[in-house]
């Protein structure tokens, strides 16, 4: 099978980086760029860390800034769950990656228009890019092969009751994407809060005794006590890889083709996704929605990418 090239969006943030290490040398995969959006921090950061994981995961790819704020303006930080940095819990390489002056959204276009083959898009940060790649490149569209994102969820939220942060953050760039008509894949709450960080996985970790591995691990305490202090959930749900994960095999998910809008307006559900398990709506379907995960899988992946990366210093 020919790998599948790849444009990771992101928003690093420790699951993001973890996204980024799992997509970095894969032979089902060829990442062909990353992209940072604001999101876990302001666009600044969040660059920076995209540039220093990349150094980690020993990549040698563009990086293009993206936007700073959504399409309406808005500008939040998720401070509480990943730190000052975005990123804290650990001591990163200094970035090695010289950063793209194209912005985020030109980058993708310039990728796609040089690929010989369809590009996945993989979002885990904020849809702001994306929608305004749409938008802005409408004429090809024709070259995305798919758009898997992280974000939204079935039933509740974690930034507000309803709405899942990254959702939230730019329900009108995700509104766009729902509606580009394009083959779509969403990797909600509902699976990532299967993707937990167990003490069995730290002992994995641990057992590896790599530079990255204790790196890794420093940033998962982190992101576990910060989890633990926010929601009560002391095994942290390491959401964005789940959606590299289901590229390099698809059976590491269930999904449902069902159909899939945003909440634009909703005094207190603004940013909930609606997501017509039963097509009580009887409306089109729009988006696989990843339902189940295949934990075992899923972390022989991750466990795995991060070896590798050790081992490709
Ligand atoms: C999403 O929000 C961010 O904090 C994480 O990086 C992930 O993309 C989970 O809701
Ligand atoms: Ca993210």
């Amino acid at each position: 099978m020919k790998p599948i090239p790849l444009i990771l969006d992101c928003d690093p943030g420790h699951d993001d980086a973890l996204a980024i290490i799992l997509a970095a040398h894969n032979p089902a995969l060829r990442l062909i760029g990353i992209t940072t959006v604001s999101g876990n921090g302001g666009i600044k950061k969040v660059t920076l860390n995209a540039r220093r994981v990349a150094t980690l995961a020993n990549l040698n790819l563009p990086i293009a800034e993206g936007s700073g704020k959504s399409i309406l303006g808005a500008v939040e930080e998720a401070t509480d769950i990943h730190g000052e940095s975005a990123l804290d819990g650990a001591e990163l390489p200094e970035a090695k990656i010289e950063l793209s002056e194209l912005h985020a959204v030109d980058l993708i276009a310039k990728l796609l228009k040089e690929s010989t083959e369809k590009v996945t898009i993989v979002a885990t940060g904020p849809l702001t890019n994306v929608a305004l790649f749409l938008k802005m490149y409408p004429q090809l569209k024709e070259n995305v092969r798919e758009i898997v994102f992280m974000g939204g969820s079935a039933t509740r939220g974690n930034r507000t009751p309803y709405a899942e942060f990254n959702i939230w953050m730019d329900p009108e760039a995700a509104d766009v994407v729902l509606r580009s008509g394009l083959p779509l894949t969403m990797c909600g709450l509902d699976v990532t809060h299967q993707a937990l960080v167990t003490p069995e996985i730290f002992a994995r970790l641990e057992k590896m005794g790599t530079q990255v591995s204790r790196t890794i691990i420093g940033l998962l305490k982190f992101f576990a006590k910060t989890y633990d202090e926010v929601f009560e959930i002391p095994d942290p749900p390491l959401h964005d890889p789940v959606a590299v994960a289901l590229l390099i095999d698809r059976s590491v998910v269930r999904t449902k083709k069902v159909n899939v809008q945003v909440e634009l307006i909703g005094s207190l559900t603004r940013g909930a996704t609606v997501v017509d398990l039963h097509n009580r709506l009887g409306e089109q379907a729009n988006c696989e929605v990843a339902l189940e995960l295949d934990f075992e899988l899923f972390w022989k992946m991750m466990l795995e990418a991060i070896e590798k990366s050790a081992a490709t210093k």
